[in-house]
Parts: C-alpha cells; sequence; structure tokens
C-alpha cells in the first residue's frame, strides 16, 4: 500500500458532489489519504461540471492554476473527470496538457487502472465511455459529512429539455434495482447514517426502465416506485431524515406527496424546478408541464404536507423570452412564494437544440430580468424564514459555523440553515430542538432548547470536498 495523498475539488450538481466521494473512496482503497490543499497532494482531482458557459470558463480557470504545481512537481499526478472531461474529450487534454488522467462520467470504476497507466505513459491518459459501466454506488466511498449520504436511485436523463446538456453527458436514465438502494440505506445506516438523499435527474420517473424490462419486483402496490421507495427507504431503521432531488412537474404524481405525508423519515422540503413561467416559454423549452399546472402542484403540496418548504430553479433569458414572457415567470414564483429559488441566466450549450432557436436575448436585458427576479426571491426567502421566528424545530447539526467560530450550523427538516450557539452535546450529527430567533433570507439564528438524540458514533476527521456552483 502506498501512502500517497490526495485532493478532490468538486463542482457542479450533487450528482457530482456522489461521484467525488465514490472516488475519494476509490483513492482510499488504494492506500491514498486527503489533505486539505493542492499544493501538498501527490494526487489532484478535479470533478469536473459543463451545465454552464461559464462553469466552463472557470474550470479552465482553475486548472491553468495546476501548471505551476506540475511544474513544480512533474511527479504529481493530475485528474480531470466527470461532465466537462466527457463534453471535452481530447480537446481538455489539448487545452490543458499537464493533466495526466481524463475520465468520464461513465468510468469511475477504472481509476486505479487509469492511474497505472499513467505511471508509465508520457501523453495524458484519456478514456472517455458511451456507456456506464456499474453505477458509482458500487464502488467504496468516503463520505464528506459522517451522518449524511448521497444515494443514487438513477443515472441519466431521457427528456430532452432544449437548454440541457445533462443527457449528452450523462446518458439515458438508467434505475438501480430498489432492492439494491434499500441495501445500500441499510448498510449506511449501520455506518451512523441518519440522513440521506436520494438522486436522480427526474426521479418521478424512477423504474420505469426496470418495468419495461420485467425487474420491477414482486409485490408492488398502487403506487409509482418512486413513491414505493419513499416509504421502504425512510422505514430503515436509524435513517431520521430522507430527502430527494430533483423531481419533474411533468410526473410529479399524488402518491409522492402522500408519501411525504405519511412516512415520518421523509422531510416536509420539496424542490420543483419551475425553468419558466411562461407556457410560450416552457413549450420552447420542452418542459410539457405548463404555469398552471406547476402551481396546482404547489397547492397540492402546500395543503398535503404541513410546513413544506418549496425550492425551485428558474432560468433568465431563454431564447424568444419576452417582456411578458418575464412577467410570468415574476407572477408564477410570487404565487409559488418559494422558499428559495436558485437562478440562472440561460447559457448557450453547443449541441442543444436551444441553440438553434432565434431570438437570442441581449445579455444587458438578461442581466436586468435576472437581478429584477432575485430581488423578488430574495424577498419571498426573507418572507419565509421571518415567518419561522418563534417556532422551534429540529436541527441536525452539521459543523461549525463558517462566519462565526462560536456557532454551530444545522439544518431545519425544511432544509432551513440556522446558526446556533456551540455547547456541550451540539455536535455534528446530533439532533437538537432550537427556537428560532432571527430571519435573514438565507439562513437563521437560533437558541437550543435540548440535545434530542447524540449521533451513532464519534466521528473521524471530515474530508474537505469543496463544491463550487
Ligand atoms: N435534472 C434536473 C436539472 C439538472 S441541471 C432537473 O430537471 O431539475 C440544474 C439546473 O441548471 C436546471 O434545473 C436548470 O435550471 C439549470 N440549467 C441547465 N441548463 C442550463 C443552461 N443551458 N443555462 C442556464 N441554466 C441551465
Ligand atoms: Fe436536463 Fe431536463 Fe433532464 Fe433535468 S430533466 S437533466 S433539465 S434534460
Ligand atoms: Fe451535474 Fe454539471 Fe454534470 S450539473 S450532471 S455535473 S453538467
Amino acid at each position: 500500500m502506498s501512502s500517497k495523498t490526495y485532493f478532490i475539488r468538486t463542482f457542479g450538481c450533487q450528482m457530482n458532489e456522489h461521484d467525488s466521494e465514490r472516488a475519494a473512496g476509490v483513492l482510499e482503497s488504494m492506500g491514498y489519504r486527503p489533505v486539505p490543499d493542492p499544493a501538498r497532494a501527490d494526487l489532484v482531482l478535479f470533478n469536473t461540471c459543463a451545465i454552464r458557459e461559464n462553469a466552463d470558463n472557470k474550470l479552465y480557470g482553475q486548472l491553468s492554476a495546476l501548471k505551476p504545481l506540475k511544474l513544480a512537481d512533474p511527479g504529481k499526478t493530475i485528474v480531470v473527470g466527470g461532465c466537462l472531461a466527457q463534453k471535452d474529450q481530447e480537446g481538455l487534454a489539448a487545452k490543458v496538457p499537464w493533466v495526466d488522467v481524463v475520465y468520464g462520467t461513465h468510468n469511475m470504476g477504472s481509476l486505479p487502472r487509469l492511474l497505472a497507466q499513467a505511471d508509465s505513459a508520457e501523453l495524458p491518459v484519456i478514456e472517455i465511455l458511451e456507456h456506464t459501466e456499474m453505477f458509482p454506488s458500487a464502488l467504496p466511498a468516503r463520505r464528506e459529512v459522517r451522518h449524511h449520504a448521497w444515494v443514487s436511485i438513477s443515472i441519466g436523463c431521457d427528456n430532452t429539455c432544449t437548454f440541457c446538456i445533462v443527457p449528452s453527458l450523462r446518458g439515458p436514465e438508467k434505475s438501480r434495482r430498489p432492492g439494491d438502494i434499500v441495501t445500500e440505506v441499510r448498510g449506511l445506516a449501520a455506518d451512523g447514517v441518519r440522513e440521506v438523499t436520494l438522486l436522480g435527474q427526474n426521479v418521478n420517473s424512477y423504474g420505469r426502465d426496470l418495468v419495461r424490462r420485467g425487474e420491477a419486483g414482486e409485490g408492488r402496490r398502487n403506487r409509482t416506485l418512486f413513491a414505493e421507495l419513499l416509504h421502504a427507504v425512510g422505514e430503515v431503521d436509524g435513517i431520521d431524515r430522507v430527502r430527494f432531488t430533483s423531481p419533474h412537474p411533468k410526473d410529479f404524481t399524488s402518491d409522492v406527496f402522500a408519501a411525504m405525508r405519511d412516512v415520518p423519515a421523509v422531510c416536509e422540503q420539496l424542490h420543483l424546478p419551475l425553468q419558466s413561467g411562461s407556457d410560450r416559454v416552457l413549450r420552447r423549452m420542452q418542459r410539457s408541464y405548463r404555469s398552471a399546472r406547476y402551481l396546482d402542484l404547489v397547492a397540492e403540496a402546500r395543503a398535503t404536507i404541513p410546513g413544506v418548504a418549496i425550492s425551485t430553479d428558474i432560468i433568465v433569458g431563454f431564447p424568444g423570452e419576452t417582456e411578458d414572457d418575464f412577467a410570468e415567470t415574476l407572477r408564477v414564483t410570487e404565487a409559488a412564494a418559494f422558499d428559495s429559488a436558485f437562478t440562472f441566466e440561460y447559457s448557450r450549450r453547443p449541441g442543444t437544440a436551444a441553440v438553434d432557436l432565434d431570438g437570442h436575448v441581449d445579455p444587458a436585458v438578461v442581466g436586468e430580468r435576472y437581478q429584477r427576479l432575485a430581488d423578488l426571491t430574495r424577498r419571498l426567502s426573507l418572507a419565509g424564514n421571518e415567518a419561522q421566528v418563534g417556532t422551534v424545530q429540529e436541527l441536525l447539526v452539521e459543523g461549525p459555523s463558517k462566519t462565526d467560530p462560536s456557532r454551530v450550523s444545522g439544518r431545519t427538516r425544511t432544509n432551513r440553515l440556522v446558526h446556533v450557539p456551540a455547547g456541550p452535546g451540539v455536535v455534528p450529527g446530533a439532533l437538537v430542538r432550537a427556537r428560532l430567533t432571527r430571519a435573514a433570507p438565507h439562513w437563521l439564528l437560533g437558541e437550543v432548547e435540548a440535545v434530542l438524540d447524540a449521533p451513532a458514533a464519534p466521528r473521524p476527521e471530515p474530508v474537505l470536498l469543496p463544491v463550487l456552483r
């Protein structure tokens, strides 16, 4: 076994965070140990994202910053994996020739072999596959946070949203078998995990491919496989919280709301990407729901799940978006009263269908609309958090507050970030009861009233895997 060191930086979405934890697990099984500084690491791995153009540009900037490290220490191994590698393939190695290994989204399991090849090769070793060899979940993991785990329920996406590059990078949707998922969650619970987040690009279509192939298993009740899975995962002993992302409004079914209400572990939190409030734009995006259907889902969620917090993703300036279309986005946003929103300026991704649409919007207009939407979502987030002040909530403690060393941070079941004073028992992985005292748009302050439940076992030092969005 070697005693080499590694450093991983993750860009992009939760799937990538999950993949990075697997890559860390693979490296640790090869004898590597983590260090918090790329300059000190024998191996630096960037797990990349290509969702928007500025993500690409920023990444190439960061990859350039590795060049002096490689020049100073030619023995250092530089690895680039993930979506940007899948997209640019040999082009990436041509632009940043100081990389040693480039691998895509489908072959993380090959890392040990690629590293061995790179040891004896002069040129970068590049391996990009078109299909997934194995679910990343089959690989060992090194989790960033001991009490939380990402659990992949499906990979890839069968939708054709015209702005989106993901299907071309992650391939068609492939679901894991429910039994494998539940077995993984049981193992995680035994290892001290108390919160899991189920991951898929479209969790509501989970299992359709299994049904098609007759592999969905026996004993299904009158529920979708995703609702069924929420029940099965929520019933695993030791799992206190279950979250999931992302559902798609077009496939959302009432049995999922019912599961969110009926399964105690499933949290009162819903991330439901809107993308646009204009029906005309939704049609051009090939998002097949309309704003009325979206608002009906929001109303059903609020009526079925008391206290549910709803978040969303919105794109501003999609090709052809007029001032009237944008006014519809503002109207739906206000009506949905989102608790939080991730807002993006539309980014042109070569290879996606939207590139060929007419009416690309002037960047100055996009910027101005973006600001108006950001002002609105900030006001809604503040109102949502202010309504929480005075209430008592269960927090799962995550770790020290990033801004105030005298406090620790935790999340409510609705995924609100709350900072509370550090104190006995208020340690990462603990469940505490806190009274919320002050609100800002993106966080709250609180006072701990009681420690409800200590973490299951002492927690080892975390590995830092910074995530840049
Ligand atoms: N499968 C998830 C989305 C994954 S991408 C879903 O359907 O919800 C995450 C978010 O990035 C999307 O919801 C969208 O809002 C944004 N996004 C994707 N492509 C984009 C583009 N070309 N320009 C701007 N934002 C984009
Ligand atoms: Fe992209 Fe649409 Fe699939 Fe989400 S559902 S990954 S936005 S194509
Ligand atoms: Fe995720 Fe970015 Fe790929 S959002 S799926 S890492 S392009």
